[in-house]
């Protein structure tokens, strides 16, 4: 096979005829200690619902309104919003949502975007750091970029460089980067989410791991990572077994106007403690005989724990464009 730029590579291994998530990869995969937040429990569409309404609100209250969870994997987070919706006596106006999962892997998902955005919000949970990306490599005479070559890395010199790669170089820090660093150029993520925006949309919440900037990224390394059956491979490069190809996303590469947070703060904001505290009182009050719902209460607390871990998932960080 010839050399494969590196993001024609990833998009291969991971959405081509016998790719990872072609296959049937597991979207909930596990990452070191951790899974995605939608498979930590419900407690994540608890206050994804809660963030929703909040957004609606906002909005004027449109009626239809659909929450569009893009990358939905096998759709645990919508799953949650919809047994959370049915518990919300007090808010009658969301039973009326539509809730639509997309994803590109064929067997995942319920439906598709829908043709007007202008009603609808769009989450995406882990969804960019999936999205094909390339690498540059800062070199003493000039950017190299990562091609693959029969299974082997190869840095070509970047002779004309493109409009992509010239935001990305010329960011601030990058061009104080140091020969041989290497950095994730995220076009394609920044298309993807800059393409809905053109549409309009009530809000776009992106939920990711990664940095603010490309320059903190790129000094830290490490922001490349493999995955297969739980566990981390280092050489993803041999043909023989799919695996999950992950980048960490620097959100100074996507479309600009994003409020910026880190995900233990926006849960916060969006009532966690509130469901916690709720969570802690219900069990108190059924421990003697617990019944279902008092086991998915108790849960709660424990679910706010990895969520909000500083050390995992409470750093992921989010971002929320307004459309209009
Ligand atoms: C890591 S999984 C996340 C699944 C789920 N959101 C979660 O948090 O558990 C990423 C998913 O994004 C999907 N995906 C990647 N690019 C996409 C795109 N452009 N449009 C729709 N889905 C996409 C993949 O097929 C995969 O199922």
């Amino acid at each position: 096979m010839s050399a494969e730029r590196f993001d024609r590579f990833v998009e291969r291994r991971l959405y081509g005829p016998d790719g990872f998530y072609t296959v049937g990869g597991q979207a909930g995969r596990r990452r070191g200690d951790f899974i995605t937040s939608p498979e930590v429990g419900p407690l994540f569409g608890e206050v994804m619902l809660n963030a929703c309404l909040s957004w609606w609100e906002e909005m004027d209250s449109p009626e239809p309104f659909t929450v569009v969870d893009l990358g939905t994997g096998p759709g645990t987070l919508l799953r949650s919003m919809d047994l959370a919706i049915q518990g919300r006596a007090d808010h009658e106006g969301c039973r009326s949502w539509r809730l639509v999962g997309v994803d590109l892997a064929g067997e995942y998902g319920n439906g598709e975007l829908p043709e007007s955005l202008e009603q609808a919000v769009i989450v995406g949970n882990e969804l960019l750091d999936n999205v094909p990306f390339r690498v540059l490599q800062i070199g003493e005479a000039g950017p190299g970029e990562l091609y693959v070559e029969s299974g082997r890395e190869e840095i070509r010199p970047l002779l004309d460089i493109d409009s992509a790669a010239a935001r990305v170089l010329g960011l601030p820090g990058a061009g104080e980067l140091a020969p041989g660093t290497r950095l994730p150029l995220l076009d394609e993520a920044h298309e993807l989410v800059q393409g809905l925006l053109d549409r309009r949309p009530g809000r776009i919440c992106m939920i990711d791991y990664g940095e603010s900037s490309t320059s903190s990224l790129a000094e830290r390394g490490g922001w490349m990572r493999a995955y297969r059956e739980h566990q981390r491979v280092e050489d993803f490069y041999g043909e023989s077994v799919p695996c999950d190809i992950t980048t960490d996303v620097a959100v100074d590469q996507l479309p600009s106007g994003a409020v910026v947070e880190r995900q233990e703060d926006f849960l916060r904001r969006h009532g966690l403690e509130a469901l916690v505290a709720e969570g802690r009182e219900y069990w108190t009050a059924h421990a003697s005989r617990p019944d279902v719902a008092a086991i998915r209460m108790r849960s709660r607390i424990a679910e706010s724990d990895a969520l909000t871990d500083s050390a995992g998932l409470g750093s992921w960080l989010v971002a929320l464009w307004r459309g209009q």
